[in-house]
């Protein structure tokens, strides 16, 4: 059971890095979205927060976290509505904190994804989270809107804990000591995001696993990732190490976590074209990031590399969508094809608690009483 206070400290909560929350709060956050599972499992209904607004903002492309947002506010009661952000008026320069008072004076909960731009996504929420607090707080309007993150620049929280979520599942007698390689692997397709390898730095050390994130010279992460991931290993009892072979991170690993992103100099570069408005050069800098990408085509996860992981059968995870033939074999996502899927499917319960455990006072009794009326009418 949820220590209840822990519970109680996630209200009004917008957890925008996984490293806002402490440990308590994340632990808590955790066992409320394994609760979320099975009462999701059990069939049991937890509308707790109906007649409310759960608006979301993609500034990016999304399969996965839009459904998930939607199902999470869902099952929650709550009615999911999601827009393009390039349909907003941010694109006709409206501030983040002038958009967070427009859209939380209507909504009950704000989700945002903002993550292309390095040093721009993490900020924008937390100016909206300030837009909205501010004209709350004003007005006196006791309403809770919590900011979810649906991935920044910095981190994809919902994306980490969902992983986390699944590793819990798959080793149920704790993740400590549970050697995971995090490695950059090779991608034609676009420059992607550095924020899902970070977010996965940031929170599985901390939870006690051995990290070995591994990438080719120029593929770096934000420093002050790294130092949260450090700072993590040693409060959590896990580790964490750097090293530039694919090889050297799988060999014996029980875990691979082999994902693309864009080169460091060429997505800092992308700050100051975007910042200008300057489209060629936008075009120009994907080009050159898809021609360095191309230099590493042997950054591949396939059967020769599972060969190195512990008893040559390592599970492999990924966010999706993994670029198959490139990142991956297609063996190895064949075979790990349901695993996959099932750890996609945390994110829909890790949006749950979020939602819930920032808007919903006393909920650790609320969800018993939920699962009570449920046994006693079965009985
Ligand atoms: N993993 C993930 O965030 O998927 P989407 O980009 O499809 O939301």
């Amino acid at each position: 059971m949820t220590p209840a206070n822990a519970t109680e400290r996630l209200l009004g909560k917008s957890a925008l890095l996984t490293t806002d929350l402490d440990d308590g709060e994340l632990d808590a956050l955790l066992r409320l979205a394994e609760r979320f599972a099975r009462l999701d499992r059990a069939g049991i209904k937890t509308p707790l927060l109906e007649c409310e607004l759960a608006y979301a903002v993609f500034f990016d492309n999304s399969t996965r976290t839009k459904s998930a947002w939607a199902g999470a506010a869902s099952r929650l009661g709550m009615r999911p509505v999601i827009v393009d952000g390039s349909s907003t008026q941010v694109a006709h320069g409206e501030t983040a904190s002038e958009t967070g008072a427009m859209l939380g004076m209507n909504a009950h909960a704000m989700g945002i994804r903002h993550d292309l731009i390095l040093g721009e996504g993490n900020p924008f929420m937390r100016e909206v989270e300030r837009g909205i607090g501010d004209y709350l707080r004003e007005t006196e309007d006791p309403r809770k809107v919590p900011v979810i993150n649906l991935q920044c620049d910095v981190d994809h929280p919902t994306q980490a804990m969902a992983d986390a979520l699944w590793l819990r599942e798959r080793y149920p007698d704790g993740l400590q000591g549970l050697k995971v390689a995090v490695s950059w692997a090779y991608s034609p397709s676009y420059a992607k995001p550095l924020s899902v390898p970070q977010g996965l730095a940031m929170l599985l050390p901390r939870l006690g696993c051995d990290v070995r994130l591994a990438h080719p010279p120029g593929y770096q992460l934000m420093d002050s990732c790294m130092q949260a991931a450090r700072t993590g290993a040693t409060a959590g009892g896990g580790s964490f190490t750097v090293v530039d072979s694919m090889d050297e991170a799988f060999a014996d690993a029980d875990v691979v976590y082999p994902k693309s992103w864009g080169p460091w100099d060429l997505m800092t570069q992308r700050v100051k074209a975007n910042r200008e408005g300057d489209a060629m050069a936008m075009q120009d800098i994907e080009r050159a990031c898809l021609q360095r990408n191309a230099q590493h085509t042997d950054w591949i996860c396939d059967e020769r590399r599972i060969g190195l992981t512990a008893g040559g059968d390592a599970l492999y995870m990924h966010c999706l969508p993994a670029d198959i033939g490139d990142e991956v074999s297609p063996g190895v996502m064949a075979r790990h094809r349901l695993n996959v899927a099932r750890e996609a499917n945390k994110k829909v319960y890790v949006i749950m608690a979020l939602l819930a455990g920032a808007k919903i006072p006393g909920l650790d009794a609320r969800l018993d009483s939920l699962s009570n009326v449920r046994t006693e009418s079965t009985r």
